[in-house]
C-alpha cells in the first residue's frame, strides 16, 4: 500500500494459468480491481492482494497451483492483511475444499462469479473472513464489467462461455457450465472500443466458436465473423477454438471472403483413429474430418491448420497410435499442441478400463512430437524466399536487437530491429525457416 497524491494505492498481483478464456477473465478481474483502487504489480512481495486464476484441465496444471498456494503461505504469515484469492476452474471444481486444505486463502470465486470480485474483495477488506462463492448458474458475464487488457496490440474478446460437448476426457463442461453466447451487438461494441483504444487485432474466444449463436439464434458464427471483419480500423481477426463437428461451409466461405479474417484455423482433432474418437465422444470420424480439411484447403489455399492431440487415452493400443501417426502425416498440420492424457475425476474417461501406463504415454508423446516436428519444419521450409505480412509485436525473448511478429497464419517471424514499433505492419522475406519460427529480412 502507498500514498500517492493523497490517494491510497493498493497493488494486486495476478497469476493466470490455463487457456485464453482464463486470460480474458483475468483482464476483467483486473478491470474491476482498478475501480476500487488497485493497480497491477509484477511483484508478489509488494502486493496487497494476490489472485490466482486457475486451470484444472490436466493434473499438472493443478499441481502448479498447489505449489504456488504453498509459497504464498509465508507471505501471509509475514503480512496477515494480505488478501489471497483463488478464482477460475480449479476454484469452481474444488470450492471450499481449497480453504480446508489451505486456510490462508481468503476467498474462492467460481467461473461464473468473475463479475462479483469487487464485492467479495470489499467484504474481506471489511471483515477479514472467508468467502466461497462457486454457484454455477446460467448467468453470463454482464457486459458492463470493466476490462484492463494485458496486451496493447491484440485484444481477447469472449464471444461465448461454457461448453456443451462433454468430450469424455474433459473437465471444462463441468467447471464452465453450459454454452451461453453473447449478443452480437455487445461483441461488436467491444471490438469497436478495442480498436478505438489502439488495438489492431482481436481474437474471438470460445470453447467451440462454431456453435456461437445456437442459443439466441440472432447470428451464427459466420454472421459474427462478417460483422467483426467490417469494424472500421480492425486489421486482423482471429478466433479459437473450432470444434470440427460444427465448422460449416458458411464459416469457411466467410473466412475466405473476409478481408481481415486471418487464414489460421485451430481445429483440434485430438486423435486419429475412429475407435478412440468415438470413446472420446468427439462425434466426427477420421473420414469426416479429412473431408472438412479438404474443403477448407480448397477454399483457403494459404490456410494454416493447427491442432491439439492427446496420447494415452484409456484403451489406446499400438495400432490406434500408428493410425494417429499416419493421420498426422496425411493431414500435415502446421503445428500441434500435444498432451498426455490426464485423468480428471468426474469425467467418464477417468473410470474407463485399460488406462495406459505412464511410461507408454511418455514414449508415445515423444514419438508423436518427433513426427510433428518433421512436418512443421517441412511446411515452413516451403516458405523460404516468400515475402509475408508481419504484425510487429516487440523484442524477442533472447536478443533485444531481434524483434518478433506474426504472419496472418499465426507463425512467429524474427527479424533484425531497425526502428519498427509494436503494431507496425511490415513485409518480411523469409530467409531461414525453422520448426517453430521463421527468420527473415525486412523488404
Ligand atoms: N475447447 C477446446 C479446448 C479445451 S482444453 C477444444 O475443444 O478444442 C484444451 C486442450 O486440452 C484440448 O483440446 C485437449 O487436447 C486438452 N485436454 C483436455 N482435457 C484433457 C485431459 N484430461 N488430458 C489431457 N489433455 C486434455
Ligand atoms: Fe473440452 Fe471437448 Fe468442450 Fe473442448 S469441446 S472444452 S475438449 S469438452
Ligand atoms: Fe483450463 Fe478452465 Fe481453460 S480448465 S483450459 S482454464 S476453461
Amino acid at each position: 500500500m502507498n500514498m500517492i497524491d493523497g490517494k491510497l494505492h493498493r497493488y494486486a498481483y495476478l497469476l493466470v494459468y490455463g487457456c485464453q478464456m482464463n486470460q480474458s477473465d483475468a483482464e476483467r478481474m483486473m478491470g474491476q480491481l482498478r475501480t476500487i483502487g488497485y493497480e497491477r504489480t509484477e511483484s508478489m512481495e509488494e502486493a496487497d492482494l494476490i489472485l490466482i486464476n486457475t486451470c484444472c484441465v490436466r493434473e499438472t496444471a493443478e499441481d502448479r497451483v498447489y505449489g504456488k498456494i504453498g509459497e504464498i503461505k509465508r507471505l501471509k504469515r509475514e503480512r496477515p492483511e494480505l488478501i489471497f484469492g483463488i478464482t477460475g476452474c480449479m476454484a469452481q471444481k474444488e470450492g471450499d475444499a481449497l480453504i480446508k486444505r489451505a486456510p490462508h486463502i481468503n476467498f474462492v470465486l467460481g467461473t461464473n462469479k468473475v463479475h462479483e470480485l469487487t464485492r467479495v474483495v470489499q467484504e474481506i477488506q471489511a471483515e477479514r473472513g472467508h468467502v466461497v462463492d462457486v454457484q454455477l448458474g446460467e448467468t453470463e458475464l454482464p457486459d458492463d464489467v470493466p476490462v484492463a487488457r494485458a496486451g496493447s496490440l491484440s485484444a481477447w474478446v469472449p464471444i461465448m462461455y461454457g461448453c456443451n460437448n462433454f468430450c469424455t476426457y474433459c473437465i471444462v463442461p463441468y467447471v464452465r457450465g453450459r454454452e451461453r453466447s453473447r449478443l452480437p451487438e455487445d461483441i461488436v461494441r467491444e471490438v469497436e472500443e478495442a480498436v478505438k483504444n489502439g488495438y489492431e487485432e482481436v481474437t474471438l474466444l470460445g470453447q467451440n466458436v462454431n456453435s456461437y449463436g445456437k442459443d439466441h439464434k440472432l447470428a451464427d458464427f459466420a454472421d459474427l465473423l462478417k460483422m467483426v471483419d467490417e469494424v472500421p480500423g480492425i486489421r486482423r481477426v482471429r478466433f479459437m477454438t473450432s470444434h470440427p463437428k460444427d465448422l460449416s461451409d458458411k464459416v469457411i466461405a466467410a473466412i475466405r471472403d473476409g478481408e481481415h479474417l486471418c487464414e489460421h484455423i485451430h481445429l483440434p482433432v485430438q486423435y486419429g483413429s475412429n475407435r478412440i474418437l468415438k470413446a472420446m465422444n468427439r462425434v466426427y470420424t477420421v473420414e469426416s474430418y479429412r473431408d472438412l480439411v479438404r474443403r477448407i484447403r480448397a477454399a483457403i489455399p494459404e490456410v494454416s491448420l493447427t491442432t491439439d492431440l492427446i496420447v494415452g487415452f484409456p484403451g489406446e493400443t499400438d495400432e490406434d497410435f500408428q493410425q494417429m501417426l499416419d493421420f498426422l502425416r496425411e493431414i500435415r498440420y502446421d503445428s500441434a499442441y500435444t498432451f498426455i492424457y490426464s485423468k480428471r475425476s468426474g469425467t467418464p474417461a477417468a473410470t474407463m478400463e485399460n488406462q495406459v501406463e505412464e511410461s507408454v504415454k511418455k514414449e508415445r508423446l515423444n514419438a508423436l512430437m518427433a513426427v510433428q516436428n518433421e512436418i512443421s519444419l517441412a511446411i515452413n521450409e516451403k516458405l523460404l524466399g516468400r515475402t509475408l505480412e508481419v504484425m510487429v509485436e516487440g523484442p524477442s525473448k533472447n536478443d533485444a536487437s531481434v524483434w518478433m511478429g506474426r504472419t496472418r497464419t499465426n507463425k512467429i517471424v524474427l527479424f533484425a530491429h531497425a526502428g519498427e514499433k509494436p503494431g507496425d505492419f511490415i513485409d518480411v522475406r523469409i530467409t531461414h525457416p525453422q520448426t517453430w519460427v521463421l527468420k527473415g529480412e525486412r523488404v
